[in-house]
């Protein structure tokens, strides 16, 4: 199959949303990372997203949706919590584990007896959910284990050959997946950092949001998988005054012991490297959730066969980074 990768206009909004009507499978852009969606109503295309990916089938996928109605129409028992963080972040870049309705396919939801629910903001996202017309079954768009994707050339290296479209949004705004907040308990729970912060969801809800290590274990099925890995070999740093002595340290170890590293650090710490290879990562930590996954697929394309990347304070996005570097690193921390 030719993978065909198509800008945003009206014109191919609508035939990559007849694709979906028709049964079909195509990845699209959202403002956290592409996904590659199928009607949340037919099994058999969410089956071949599952193929697709090589994606193991007791992780459940996320269903997108372009308003209330549509939430309404797959998620039961909306409760009062619900609707105020519907109100509060849709559309943006939270996921929301509600009990779902029986008209939701099990292959959709693993057997749960809840749906993740989505509705994101990005604009052609928005437009092409809309002229779907469904709710859209969508997880990353990467091959099963990789960087998920943030831009269309990602989605076309992991997937070409193996579907029809890519609906090109460019690069990904916030970079990192969704926050997926559960709640379809008595209180909330946090099952993935992403891009709405723990902080944010506190002031909204008005308490505090359990968290997976507050809990002590992973309550996100998908979490238990290998993920976000490069081919090269993934080491981060603790976020501490010093960190940088540290860093080069282990820089000239591996360098020593034949590996060819790189560093990735905010644009203002380039300097403290002196000599060694850096990716310069912006100015901020949001700038460096956004570059993160298409750094690590940088560093395979420059044939670097260790990263090593800078620290990040625990608050805000910088909770969600940490969270993709543990995982990418298989916990290996400097
Ligand atoms: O930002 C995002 O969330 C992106 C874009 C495409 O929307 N999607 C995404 O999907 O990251 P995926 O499949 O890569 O990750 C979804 C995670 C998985 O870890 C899965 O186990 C979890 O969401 N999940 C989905 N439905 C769930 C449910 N009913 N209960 C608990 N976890 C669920
Ligand atoms: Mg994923």
């Amino acid at each position: 199959m030719e993978t065909r990768i198509l800008q945003p206009n009206p014109e191919n909004i609508r035939l990559c949303a007849q694709r979906i009507k028709s049964g079909g499978v195509v990845a699209f852009p959202t403002e956290t990372v592409y996904g590659l969606g199928a009607s949340a109503f037919e099994p058999r295309a969410v089956r071949e997203i599952f193929r697709i990916k090589g994606r193991p089938n007791d992780n459940p996928l996320i269903v997108h949706v372009s308003s209330l109605e549509q939430i309404r129409e797959i998620a039961d028992l909306v409760s009062p919590l619900a609707l105020k963080l519907i109100s509060a972040f849709m559309p943006g870049a939270l996921t929301l584990v509600m009990k779902r309705k029986s008209c939701v396919p099990d292959c959709v939801t693993a057997g749960l007896d809840t749906v993740g629910v989505r509705m994101p903001s990005n604009e052609a996202c928005r437009k092409f959910l809309a002229e779907c017309g469904v709710p859209v079954a969508a997880p990353s768009a990467n091959t099963s284990t990789r960087p998920s994707p943030t831009c269309a050339e990602h989605v076309y290296d992991d997937l070409r050959g193996k579907i029809p479209y890519v609906l090109d949004g460019g690069e990904c705004e916030i970079g990192l997946e969704s926050t997926i907040l559960d709640v379809s308990g008595v209180a909330p729970k946090l099952l993935r950092a992403g891009g709405i912060s723990i902080e944010e969801l506190e002031r909204v809800c008005g308490l505090k949001i359990q968290t997976v290590s507050s809990t002590g274990k992973a309550l996100c099925p998908g979490m238990k998988y290998k993920h976000y890995s490069p081919k090269a070999e993934v080491y981060f740093s603790a976020y501490y005054g010093n960190m940088f002595g540290g860093i080069n340290a282990h820089y000239d170890l591996l360098v020593s012991s034949g590996k060819n590293p790189v560093i990735l650090c905010l644009d203002k710490n380039a300097s403290l490297y002196g000599a060694r290879k850096v990716y310069r990562m912006g100015a901020d930590y949001g700038d460096y959730a956004r570059m993160l996954f298409a750094s690590l697929r940088r560093a395979d394309s420059q044939n670097y066969d260790s990263v090593i990347a800078e620290g990040v304070p625990s608050e805000g996005i910088g909770a969600a980074i940490i969270n993709r570097l543990v995982k990418s690193s298989g916990g290996k921390i400097i």
